[in-house]
């Protein structure tokens, strides 16, 4: 179900229908760049699990172009714009003749876009996958997922989804890592970041500016210590490094998302059908010893007792 490489027969077939329905719609308007959808307009993914489009946070009244789960609308996972707002409801995202994303104003200022291709691209299509990656690529229905022009995953917010990957192709893309929002009225990039870390053992922190405030792992080459074990035979998790390439990512049977708060935790939480919310798995640090150097270099940090850090004297 939430399966990022590869697309099953029927998801063809309802991308052919798609591709065939946003052939279309671009055909009928005139206008250059291409209009995609204006404020007030929603595109669905495939899985209908996430939807695409305009939305004010919390009691903020600026508007800024999202991805969010369909079911939990307030669930925002992707922000394009986060860090330069639209001051009212006309914001419009359009494709270029590059095959990039435009996101423009009511002036027609550009608020935000995605990379230029180096060519003109004449046939641009956009697919919203099962697994709420955004992809914009060229004409041809099976775009696989080296072929897209740009996908919303390379540039994550706050939210790391099943499939999305943290981690950095050392070639081409920029390192994708998360940034907290700074508020919950405010998705701009907050003091937080998480990231993948590879120097001596691979492992996951969290950094507040340059100082490291948390971290998990080692790797052990199947998952990272410190952070609450799930069943392997509903989750898959890989961690690739080579000269190329290094990355974490992780594949799940149930409704999860990971997301990175304010208060640079962070959360796993799974989605609970019945109640329609979110609960939280859990976080991490899930105590106080698991604050880096929470005791000094020497120190032992020991959450049963009071204090919890003694002097290790061997
Ligand atoms: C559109 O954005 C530009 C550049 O940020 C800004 O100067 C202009 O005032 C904005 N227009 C509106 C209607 O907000």
């Amino acid at each position: 179900m939430y399966k990022m490489e590869g697309l099953s027969f029927l998801s063809i077939i309802r991308c052919f229908i798609f591709y065939l329905s946003i052939e279309l719609s671009l055909a009928t308007l005139t206008i250059n760049p291409r209009r995609f959808i204006g404020d007030g307009e929603k595109f669905v993914s495939l899985s209908e699990r996430f939807e695409l489009g305009f939305f004010s946070p919390g009691n903020s009244k600026s508007r800024y172009l999202g991805i969010w789960h369909k079911e939990c609308p307030g669930t925002i996972v992707w922000v394009a714009n986060r860090n330069n707002p639209i001051h009212d409801r006309h914001g419009v995202l359009c494709i270029g003749n590059y095959g990039n994303f435009i996101l423009l104003n009511r002036t027609k200022d550009i608020i935000w876009s995605s990379d230029k291709s180096s060519r003109k691209i004449k046939n641009p299509v956009v697919h919203f996958l099962e697994t709420g990656n955004l992809i914009l690529g060229e004409s041809s229905c099976l775009i696989s997922s080296k072929s897209y022009l740009w996908q919303s995953f390379d540039y994550p917010s706050d939210t790391l989804l099943p499939g999305k990957k943290l981690g950095r192709d050392l070639k081409t893309n920029p390192e994708r890592y998360l940034t907290s929002w700074k508020s919950v009225d405010d998705p701009s990039s907050g003091d937080f970041i998480f990231k993948l870390d590879i120097h001596v053992l691979p492992q996951i922190s969290v950094y507040k500016g340059s100082m490291k405030i948390s971290r998990s792992g080692p790797w052990n080459g199947v998952s990272f210590g410190g952070i609450p074990t799930i069943s392997s035979s509903i989750l898959r998790q890989d961690l690739v490094h080579n000269e190329d390439k290094f990355y974490y990512m992780f594949e799940i049977d149930i409704p999860v998302i990971i997301k990175l708060n304010q208060a640079g935790e962070m959360q796993c939480l799974i989605w609970k059908e019945k109640s329609g919310g979110w609960d939280i798995m859990y976080t991490v640090p899930f105590d106080s010893c698991g604050m880096y150097g929470k005791c000094g270099a020497n120190g032992v940090c020991s959450i049963d007792k009071t204090p919890i850090c003694m002097a290790d004297v061997g």
